[in-house]
């Protein structure tokens, strides 16, 4: 398409489609009835005005009328919010199977890593057909990861995590921008987003010996001490991590939660909010100490033990 008569970008996904099907449904409706309620706008006018009819003729008792205009609208606005909310969840849930990127948004930059290692500025490589979930979060204030070929926007929010999942079906460059004003840099907050073929991808993925965020989080645990309470044996005073990513905790007060990024990320900040049952309130806060980046590479870290124990 000539880029004079491009009026949307790129639809480089399923999910692209799928949204540019909706809104086009949306604009075909307001635009048929706008378009309508102005014909009959100037039709009364001209036909009532003044001069040839001064009243116009009273109705009553149109019941059909009555069911057609409340109807009508309601069946439509009900297709409306089927059709919106599957391609939202769609586009909410991740499927199973997913390839993981973490993202932290800090003024002024993007920064991303791969589970394999490689870590990115303002840059996100992926392989073509295959399911991303990102995992966003902020170091500072609010930012909005946004890549429009994909019609993906998400706002990535400090002191939460966030995921997005996308299934790239055109190799190429898009655009990536940041979405929410979050300063003076704001403007300069963009990068690309580069789907590649597998093979290349493979060979991207290959070419550079960035420490892996899991071995990252694996020298962080030692650096911090983390391992003087969470290893095994006698002097074990807190909870065995191995195996415990994705299964639910009993907390001290009775309650169950499910032990997954965000519970790891509130241990390390605020250890006093959900105390695991059986166990001292022993564990420090590592608020201030590490960065969301850090935060990262020890749940990964953890998310990588299994068994009962701190190893591999
Ligand atoms: Cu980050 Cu705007």
């Amino acid at each position: 398409m000539h880029s004079w008569v491009e009026l949307f970008p790129v639809s480089a996904s399923q999910h692209a489609d799928a949204v540019d099907q909706l809104y086009y449904f949306l604009l075909i409706v307001s635009g048929f009835f706008s378009f309508l309620i102005c014909v009959l706008i100037i039709t009364f006018a001209i036909r009532y005005r003044r001069a040839r009819h001064p009243v116009a003729e009273q109705t009553r008792e149109m019941i059909g009328l009555e069911f057609a205009w409340a109807g009508i609208p309601f069946l439509i606005t009900i297709v409306m919010f089927v059709w919106g909310s599957k391609v939202y969840m769609d586009g909410e849930i991740p499927p199973k199977g997913t390839q993981d990127v973490y993202v932290v948004g800090k003024q002024w930059m993007w920064k991303l890593q791969h589970p394999e290692g490689r870590r990115e500025i303002n840059e996100l490589h992926v392989p073509v057909n295959t399911a991303i979930k990102l995992t966003l979060t902020s170091q500072d204030v609010i930012h909005s990861f946004y890549i429009p070929a994909l019609r993906m926007k998400q706002d990535t929010v400090p002191g939460q995590y966030r995921t997005l999942w996308f299934n790239a079906t055109r190799p190429g460059t898009y655009h990536l921008f940041c979405a929410e004003y979050c300063g003076t840099n704001h403007s300069k907050m963009i990068g690309h987003v580069y789907v590649m073929e597998e093979s290349e991808y493979e060979a991207w993925l290959a070419g550079a010996d960035d420490i892996r965020p899991a071995e990252a989080g694996a020298k962080l645990f030692v650096q911090y001490d983390c391992v003087n309470c969470h290893g095994t044996g006698l002097r074990a005073r807190a909870p065995a991590l191995g195996g415990l990513y994705g299964t639910d905790v009993l907390l001290a007060d009775g309650r169950r939660v499910l032990f997954d990024e965000d519970y790891i990320r509130e241990k390390l900040l605020t250890p006093a909010a959900k105390r695991v049952a059986g166990f001292a309130p022993d564990m420090p806060t590592f608020k201030g100490q590490l960065t969301e980046e850090q935060i990262i590479d020890l749940i990964a870290y953890i998310k990588s033990l299994t068994g009962g124990n701190n190893e591999h």
